[in-house]
């Protein structure tokens, strides 16, 4: 496992999901080395501030995540000789948190009831306390999003080297960081593109914006969506229209799909499939861009999708 398998990874046509004569593509970032997108998200980060020196090895890089953005930031953090402190929100899966120590990193588990938010301020306050300490921050920076730029040069490529010009990208959205970073590089290279955003219906502050609801993050089971609170990498401009998924909905469709294609996604990768699939029963020979974040394995321990912690 090296930093330089980060990225370049699959766009797979989904040959069996047949409707209406449109066609789906899922860029495969569960292919990157830890298992899942976020090893583009923290390389890009860590590279970006080295360049500025501020930070420098031997420093301890500190961040907030239930689970993926921790596992890359334990294993990118030590392959560039950092110390790494993770702040998870406790009753993540057994398998996410297994990863993030077996690449070394040290796991503080915050609260259930006030969830990615009592990490974040345990986050800020250990590095307000500690030097030689830096807190990465991955919702907030805005080096996250334009991680993702390469990603999105990417899918315009191999869709040009395939002779297709797509009418629609899907993207479930946490930070929005890959969201929006791929949707910016593609819209400017396909202008009329329509860009779908999905949340997770208990945690849902994009949807509440733009249809003037009240917004209230409830506990859910879509861990990586619905943080509770509006990041800075989603970019509102670039959203064309934003959906909502149920948490348990999003899961069966994940085990189906590994049923049907023998593919190991994760259940966020699910919502990305049932949103493109309802806009595909409504379309016709339209070319849809989705991606798939992260591997099956890491929630093996949670295969029915039930959170104990967060019902
Ligand atoms: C499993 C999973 N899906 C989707 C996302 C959303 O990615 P982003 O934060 O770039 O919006 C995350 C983020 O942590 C995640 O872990």
């Amino acid at each position: 496992m090296k930093l330089s398998h980060i990225g370049n990874t699959d766009l797979l046509q989904i040959h069996n999901l047949k409707i209406n004569n449109n066609i789906i593509f899922a860029k495969c970032e569960f292919q990157n080395p830890s298992g899942s997108h976020k090893d583009r998200t923290f390389l890009h980060i860590i590279n970006s501030l080295e360049k500025k020196s501020v930070i420098q090895p031997g420093m301890t890089l500190v961040d907030c995540s239930t689970g993926n953005g921790g596992a890359a930031l334990a294993w990118i953090g030590r392959e560039k000789g950092y110390k790494v402190k993770i702040f998870m929100p406790e009753g993540m899966t057994k398998e996410r948190i297994d990863q993030i120590k077996k690449y070394g990193a040290e796991l503080i588990e915050t609260p259930k009831e006030q969830f990615l938010n009592g990490c974040v301020e345990a986050a800020s306050k250990f590095c307000i306390n500690n030097i030689s300490t830096y807190y990465l921050d991955q919702a907030g920076s805005e080096l996250n999003m334009e991680a993702w730029y390469q990603c999105g040069n990417e899918i315009v490529d191999q869709l040009k080297e395939k002779g297709v010009s797509p009418d629609y990208f899907v993207c479930s959205i946490g930070t929005g960081g890959t969201f929006s970073g791929i949707t910016k590089v593609m819209k400017k290279a396909f202008p009329s593109l329509k860009a779908i955003g999905i949340e997770v219906d208990k945690s849902a502050p994009v949807y509440s914006k733009v249809n003037g609801l009240y917004f209230e993050h409830k506990p859910h089971n879509l861990m990586g969506l619905g943080a509770g609170l509006l990041s800075k990498n989603t970019d509102l401009s670039l959203i064309d229209e934003i959906k909502v998924i149920k948490g348990d909905a999003a899961w069966e469709r994940m085990r189906s799909f590994i049923e049907e294609e023998g593919i190991g996604i994760g259940p966020t990768c699910g919502s990305n499939l049932l949103i493109t699939e309802r806009l595909m029963e409504k379309v016709n020979n339209k070319v849809i861009v989705t991606l798939f974040f992260d591997s099956a394995w890491k929630y093996q321990s949670r295969w029915n999708g039930i959170y104990p912690e967060y019902l």
